[in-house]
């Protein structure tokens, strides 16, 4: 990318030094798509125009079209801090908020189980530049989503343990808040499975530009640099549709589809490293074909990038095209033997049976096995 589009966007903003290790550096595999260059583009253009500023972006698309990967370098080519939240059903306001925790004494710490005070020592010993869920995340080795359910246990056994004595109180933000707060790139990922409209609700005044978050502590207002990435798979059956209000106040929106078949090649060979492009042709044909029959006939699964790239890459090791079809692409999307057949036809169809068929094989590679 030129050299114009890598810089920051609020020139005189100087980060920390733990702000720029949260700023994504893009490895050596990553290729700059359409879709990144109009972004940039655009953000830059609407940056200084007030209420035309672009700062909330939707990205709807296959899962693997890599909207996780755009909203990344998104945060390389502007210079901000890249964090994520994964949204899930049950979320409440403490995910979007954050959590008010007492300080307990260690005498009444001790009341505790050892797993709850490790987990409370490491509260009170982070800095307050990380946020709760993700200082549990690191601290207990957890996901997202328990380190959320945990942190509102936590928070249930020390009200408790307190037991209404006079104690200190101290506020954790969310991921949420510190993003907003501070002035970093928030992808947030899914948010069309919260069930609770107040906490849609919530993240929707957030989204505001001038909007602001009300903690318990203070009245946190939006930071200039702040800009959410939503990511969300499109919506297909059984899936709900992102909020029409959170949809709304996104100002800028891009459709990821599988990429076109030439970017599709391109992130193969950065991936794997394994460069025989008829051979990529070929894979990436099928997986095309396969793609658009599996919905065609609204099948369960889908063939994506992510298919796409483990097929590619057992065929560079030696594995007959053919035998690893089924096991990189087809049973992904579907293990019914009818469902199996309308694809195998597909392919016949498009005469990419007999050309996968024909691919010569790669020498299997002798791996050297590290201990
Ligand atoms: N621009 C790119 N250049 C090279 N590789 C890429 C690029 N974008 C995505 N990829 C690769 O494609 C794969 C899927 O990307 P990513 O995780 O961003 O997809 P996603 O759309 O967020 O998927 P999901 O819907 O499952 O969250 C990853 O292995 C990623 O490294
Ligand atoms: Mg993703």
């Amino acid at each position: 990318m030129e050299d114009r589009e890598q810089q920051a966007l609020s020139p005189g903003r100087r980060l920390t030094d733990e702000e720029r290790a949260l700023v994504w550096i893009k490895p050596l595999s990553h290729k700059v798509s359409e879709e990144e260059r109009r972004i940039c583009r655009e953000v830059r253009r609407n940056w200084n125009r007030g209420e035309m500023k672009i700062a909330n972006i939707l990205l709807e698309g296959d899962a693997g079209s890599g909207k996780t990967q755009l909203a990344k370098a998104l945060s390389a080519d502007f210079g901000l801090p890249y964090t994520k939240v994964t949204c899930f059903a049950d979320m409440d306001k403490t995910d979007i908020i954050g959590a008010i925790l007492p300080v307990l004494s260690s005498e009444r710490l001790d009341r505790l189980e050892p797993a709850e005070q490790s987990a409370l020592k490491a509260l009170y010993e982070s800095d307050g530049f990380r946020s709760a869920t993700d200082i549990l995340t690191d601290a207990l080795g957890i996901s997202y989503e328990q380190a959320s359910v945990k942190l509102k246990q936590l928070l249930k056994r020390a009200a408790s343990v307190a037991d209404g004595e006079a104690v200190e109180y101290r506020f954790y933000p969310s991921e949420i808040v510190r993003a907003y707060r501070n002035g970093y790139l928030l992808e947030i990922q899914e948010p069309t499975v919260i069930r609770d409209a107040a906490v849609l609700m919530a993240l929707n005044s957030a989204l505001e530009l001038d909007g602001a978050i009300n903690l318990p502590t203070e009245i946190v207002r939006r930071h200039p640099d702040f800009i959410a990435v939503i990511t969300t798979n499109r919506g297909y059956a059984g899936v709900r549709p992102l909020n029409e209000a959170l949809r709304d106040r996104v100002q800028h929106t891009e459709k990821m589809d599988l990429p076109p078949k030439a970017v599709m090649i391109e992130r193969a060979i950065a991936k794997t490293g394994y460069g025989n492009e008829p051979v990529l042709d070929a894979l990436a044909e099928a997986v095309i074909v396969l793609d658009q029959t599996a919905r065609a006939n609204a099948m369960k699964g889908v063939a994506g990038m992510r298919s796409y790239f483990y097929w590619a890459d057992a065929v560079a090791e030696g594995v007959s095209a053919r035998e690893s079809l089924y096991h990189k692409v087809v049973y992904k999307i579907t293990t019914d033997p009818d469902e199996i057949k309308l694809l195998e036809d597909a392919l016949r169809g498009s005469g990419l049976l007999a050309r996968l068929d024909e691919l010569p094989a790669e020498r299997k590679k002798k791996r050297t096995m590290t201990p």
